[in-house]
Formats: C-alpha cells, sequence, structure tokens
C-alpha cells in the first residue's frame, strides 16, 4: 500500500507525530507490564550464550549507532558484560579484532547499509554470534545475522530518522531486560523501567504538544544563527549528539554534540554571548555536573535553550523546553522529541527539502 502523508506536509513530520504509536509497536507481544517480564521471541534460543559472551559490540552509522550510544550505560549497567560502540566504516578500518566469544549487534533502520552490512561479514568469518537490530523486515542484515529483533517501527521515508530511533532505543532497552531478567539485586530497578516503559507512549504525547513553541523558538532566537552547540553528558550525550546530526541533515546549519565534561578541554573556548547553546538538563544523577557546565556557560554570557523537566525551578534560563520525567536511562526518549522538531522547524522555515536533504539518502548502498 502506498504510505501518505495524511494531515502531515512532511514524512519527517508525520514519522515524529507517529512515535507514540511506533513505541507501542517496538513493544508488542514483548513486554508483560505485570508481570514485569521481557520476552524477545528473536533471541530466546541465543540467551544463554549472549549471557556468559566475553563482551558485545555493537556496530552501526549515523542515528542507529546513536541509539546503541544512548543504551550503552543501561546495558552496562544490567548485564555487566562489558559493551563497546562502533561506527561501522572505523571498525573496518581499525580491522579490530573480534572473537568467537563476542556478541556483535548490527543496529540499522534499512538493513541495507553497506558499511554495517560490510562489517556483518567481518564478524561472521570471525565466528562471532551476530545479532541484527533491524527496522526493514526481510533486509539483507535482517536475513545475514543469527538471530535478532525487528524494532516494528513501520516504514520510515523521511531521510532524517526519527520514529526509528526511538524504536531502536526501545529494542536495544528490551534487549539489556531480558539479558538481566534472572538477576535478583537488580529487579526493583528493572520493575522501574518497565513501569517507564509502560508510560512512555502518553509522555511523548505531551513532548509532541510543545510544538508550537518549538516552532516559535526555530523562528525567534534560533533564526539566522550559524551555529548551534548541543550540551549534556551521561545518557544525554547521545541525545546531544542525535539531535545535532538532526539539524545539520534537513537544516545546514552548523550543530554539534557535545560531552558536558568534556567543556573544558576545548569547546569552552566557543562560547560568548553570540553563541546558541542547548544544554540538557533533565534530573538524573549527573545533575549537579550538568549545573556546573551551565555555569560555565552563563559566565561566558551565553544565552542557553534549557531543556528540563516539567516543574524544575532552580534553573535560571531565558528560554526553556519542558519534558515530563521519566527514569534516567528512559529520559533521552522523551529529551530527543523536541531537537527533531526544532530541526524540522528550522528546515521548514528556510524553505529546504525537508524528506529529502541535498547531498544524502536513506540507505547508503555503497562504502
Ligand atoms: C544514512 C541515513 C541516516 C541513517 C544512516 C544509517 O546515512 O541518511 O539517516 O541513520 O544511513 O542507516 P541505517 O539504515 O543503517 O540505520
Amino acid at each position: 500500500a502506498a504510505i501518505m502523508k495524511g494531515k502531515f506536509d512532511h514524512f519527517m513530520q508525520k514519522e515524529i507525530f507517529e512515535q507514540p504509536e511506533s513505541v507501542v509497536n517496538t513493544m508488542r507481544g514483548r513486554v508483560n507490564f505485570e508481570g514485569h517480564k521481557v520476552t524477545l521471541g528473536g533471541l530466546r534460543a541465543y540467551l544463554p550464550f549472549i549471557r556468559r559472551c566475553r563482551r558485545i559490540v555493537f556496530c552501526a552509522c549515523g542515528t542507529s549507532y546513536h541509539s546503541a550510544l544512548a543504551t550503552r550505560a543501561i546495558f552496562e549497567e544490567l548485564t555487566e558484560i562489558p559493551v563497546v560502540i562502533e561506527l561501522a566504516s572505523d571498525f573496518l578500518d581499525r580491522k579490530t579484532p573480534i572473537f568467537r566469544d563476542d556478541v556483535c549487534v548490527f543496529v540499522s533502520q534499512s538493513g541495507e547499509t553497506a558499511d554495517t552490512i560490510l562489517a556483518l561479514r567481518y564478524c561472521l568469518e570471525r565466528g562471532a554470534l551476530c545479532v541484527g537490530v533491524v527496522n526493514s523486515v526481510g533486509s539483507t542484515l535482517s536475513r545475514e545475522t543469527h538471530c535478532g529483533i525487528h524494532i516494528n517501527a513501520g516504514p520510515e521515508i523521511g531521510v532524517a530518522s526519527t520514529k526509528a530511533y526511538t524504536s531502536q532505543y526501545i529494542a536495544l532497552m528490551l534487549m539489556a531486560l531480558q539479558l538481566s531478567e534472572d538477576r535478583i539485586s537488580l529487579s526493583e530497578r528493572r520493575n522501574s523501567i518497565i513501569q517507564g516503559l509502560y508510560e512512555l507512549p502518553n509522555q511523548i504525547k505531551a513532548v509532541l504538544d510543545v510544538d508550537k513553541s518549538l516552532r516559535e523558538l526555530a523562528g525567534s532566537v534560533l533564526a539566522n544563527q550559524r551555529s548551534l552547540l548541543l550540551m549534556g553528558r551521561g545518557y544525554q550525550h547521545a541525545t546531544c549528539l542525535e539531535g545535532a546530526l538532526k539539524i545539520k541533515e534537513i537544516s545546514y546549519m552548523h550543530s554539534e554534540g557535545i560531552l558536558a565534561g568534556e567543556l573544558k578541554h576545548g569547546p569552552l573556548a566557543l562560547i560568548d554571548e553570540n553563541m546558541p547553546v542547548i544544554i540538557i538538563m533533565t534530573q538524573d544523577s549527573l545533575y549537579p555536573k550538568v549545573q556546573s557546565a551551565f555555569a560555565q556557560i552563563t559566565a561566558r554570557k551565553a544565552h542557553p535553550i534549557v531543556i528540563c523537566n516539567e516543574g524544575d525551578t532552580d534553573v535560571n534560563a531565558e528560554y526553556f523546553i519542558r519534558v515530563p520525567k521519566t527514569v534516567d536511562c528512559l529520559q533521552g526518549l522523551l529529551n530527543i522529541i523536541p531537537l527533531q522538531l526544532l530541526s524540522y522547524h528550522l528546515a521548514v522555515k528556510n524553505g529546504f527539502d525537508v524528506d529529502f536533504p541535498r547531498n544524502l539518502a536513506k540507505s547508503v548502498t555503497t562504502e
């Protein structure tokens, strides 16, 4: 069937607004919210092997790489297995050592990205267990891996990936939850994450309601700017990189995601009263450290736009984007949505082709 834009102006916009449903589709039939249990049928036969592997190597490109980065910390926390994250092209350039007791996870929306497929074949040759986390059913990646998870986000047309990112994030989250189900000491933590997943669709709807204020931000403070820095740390580092990628891809504005902990090692030199900055200050254990980054940039006269939780009052800034609070490791699912919307509005305002940005392809099938 032909995929239509319906009431939306662009596929990207439609896909952003589909997220309350697409995240449900990723979890459907897999999460038992009352029993606090996660079952990924595609991994079942391999779970004992994965639980005993020597490390997990994630391999992906672009947005898919960011979904692995976003879930790395929770993977390490829940599984206690060392996790390595690789950009597929660099992984191949380095001829990285891979062993038979490694589990290699390939994340790809299309399942056809050449760099990722070549990395998969490299790992297959070396005898590693290869897992696919793919949106397109029947794609090369889903056929050539040993096992995997379909993220079930539905077709994504916009070149800038949006709903696939949130669904990849959730699929990896589910994998970490399933791998750790036999760890009694973690049951409280796991239950709170599963409860957070239950509440997520409604919280995404609430974030989508701030769309109008993001359009205003794109038309005022951020209009005609040449550059935009996004800062955060911990779980939000991935959100910053992914937000900056969205902005580059479709609004053609220079944008950089910066790990707030690295600020003092260079990026601070960029800060003055004219440098646009977004800083992610949602509540988690790193909040005091992000507050100190906020103080460092405002001391250099920056006027940051602050992404924070609803009801937070202890930040003194001119511009706020407020999002509901969820469990720390899920907060990135909510925080990325205003950045998706912001990049969309920046592009529309400039009259750019949102669904087909210049020089880019939805799926890059050459090395
Ligand atoms: C291209 C697309 C990106 C995408 C990346 C990886 O560069 O423009 O949006 O994130 O490929 O694609 P994949 O299909 O492997 O997730």
